[in-house]
């Protein structure tokens, strides 16, 4: 019988931040239960995939991803395939796990990860296939190891869940209400991580704003909040930036966008969840802002600091969405002049309140005006870019460009992509360019 000494596991990771630093625990857990990171999926003995259900887009590739895993099961009998994470926890798994997923030995949801290696255990054991989605994390160890990905930029859990229930999100079903992690944790967890090298951190969280209400809300009035917390990590030495995933524009007030504006180690990105340009959608969405509150939010950020780079989200085809609705999106667009937006076809999610609103917007209108859309806020991007052409940057390099391997890729403070030539030695530091090309989603320092 295999010994968990000599198994090797492998993870694969859909979906966002979130989950590419649960994964990160996932292989800490595994690697402190003593099992081995495998170099490929076909070393694995244990293949762990981690799921996301935000769009249906994403559901569908990982059930893809999940069918063909049967063939590893053929080729390597005792292969353990386990699924976990955001899609797992979602009501309506069961009929789809006896569908598409009966290979499958171990199912666990976002609260039941820390147990992998147990359920590990008593598969090798010769128990069946094991399902836990419960929603009791009482015995949550309050911290777990991590494998980390890279060794100067971390990812730094600061709450969890989301009580905001955006219409058309799923997020608040599969994550669960929102808690704040230990103040002092995150603190020594930043504190270790400066040490060893990090030089940027991002503080995650569904909806990182929140931090330190639900303590508030019990009572507790000096509990920290999110300004405090940015100004407590500013203050580790080592650590040059600061970052931080998701805020909602409804809890990002003027005085915390002052607060920013005195943090050199923050203030030059803002990536500020949009959504819709039109109120009329904002209120059915339930966002709790309209277009006058968020653009409050955007002059006084270039106001305070007039270089920072903003980046949004936005939806297209939201139920009830009309051509009229879709254009003001586009105005609005126009005015906030974003640095850069990620944009999304509205998908419906079973469970949600949108999902069984009149009105569904047809397919082939939500991507026709998708394309519109990413045609004007490319062209802004462009613009933009262009206006770096000649100024000095500093860049945080990170590792060989991905597209052409003579040349490096790094970030600047405002999260721009910079693709110059550099040496192997400089991965890993922040190093003074001057951008010499502006392209739509890159900046170029040749
Ligand atoms: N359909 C399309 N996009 C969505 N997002 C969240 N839920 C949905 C959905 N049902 C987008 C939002 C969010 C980003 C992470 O994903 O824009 O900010
Ligand atoms: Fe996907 Fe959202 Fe879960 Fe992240 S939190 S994995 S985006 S469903």
């Amino acid at each position: 019988m295999q010994t968990k000494e000599n198994m090797q596991y492998f993870i694969k990771t859909f979906g966002c931040q979130m989950n590419e630093h649960d994964s990160e625990i996932i292989a800490g857990i595994l690697d402190s239960a003593g099992y081995q990171p495998a170099s490929d999926i076909s070393a694995a003995d244990v293949i762990i995939i981690n799921t996301c259900c935000i769009r249906e887009s994403a559901e569908n590739k990982i059930w893809g991803y999940i069918g063909n895993l049967k063939a590893c099961k053929y080729r390597k009998p005792g292969v353990i395939l386990a699924a976990v994470g955001c899609m797992m926890q979602q009501k309506t798994l069961g009929e789809l796990l006896q569908r598409q997923g009966r290979h499958l030995d171990i199912v666990l949801g976002t609260y039941q990860q820390h147990r992998l290696p147990e359920y590990i255990t008593r598969v090798l054991a010769g128990e069946g296939p094991i399902v836990d989605i419960s929603e009791d994390n009482s015995d949550f160890p309050d911290e777990l190891p991590s494998r980390r990905q890279s060794s100067f930029a971390a990812q730094v859990n600061i709450i969890y869940g989301c009580n905001n229930f955006c219409s058309y999100c799923i997020v608040p079903y599969v994550r669960g209400r929102e808690r704040s992690r230990d103040f002092a944790a995150i603190m020594a967890e930043l504190c270790s991580l400066a040490a060893s090298g990090i030089k940027e951190v991002m503080l995650l969280g569904q909806n990182v704003n929140s931090y330190g209400k639900d303590w508030r809300r019990q009572g507790r009035t000096d509990a920290p909040d999110f300004a405090d917390l940015l100004r407590e990590a500013c203050s580790v030495d080592g650590l040059e930036r600061i970052r931080y995933m998701s805020s909602h524009p409804r809890d990002f007030s003027l005085d915390l966008v002052d607060t920013i504006s005195d943090l050199p180690k923050i203030r030059d990105y803002y990536h500020l969840p949009l959504q819709s340009g039109c109120d009329k959608i904002l209120k059915a969405m339930n966002r709790g802002y309209n277009t006058d509150d968020y653009l409050a939010i955007i002059e006084r950020i270039r106001q305070k600091t007039p270089t920072a780079a903003i980046t949004t989200d936005l939806i297209v085809g939201f139920p009830g969405e009309t051509e009229a609705d879709f254009q003001q999106t586009l105005d609005f667009v126009n005015k906030c002049r974003f640095d850069a937006a990620y944009t999304f076809l509205y998908s419906p999610r079973s469970g949600t309140p949108a999902a069984t609103m009149a009105e569904q917007v047809p397919l082939n209108i939500k991507k026709k005006r998708l394309q519109r859309l990413t045609m004007l806020q490319n062209q802004i991007s462009l613009e933009l870019n262009q206006s770096y052409l000649g100024r000095k940057v500093q860049v945080l390099v990170e590792g060989l460009s991905k597209n052409n391997s003579d040349f490096y890729t790094g970030r600047t403070a405002s999260n721009k992509i910079v693709i110059f030539k550099g040496q192997p030695e400089q991965i890993g530091q922040i190093v003074d360019l001057t951008i010499s090309g502006a392209k739509t989603w890159h900046l170029e320092a040749l």
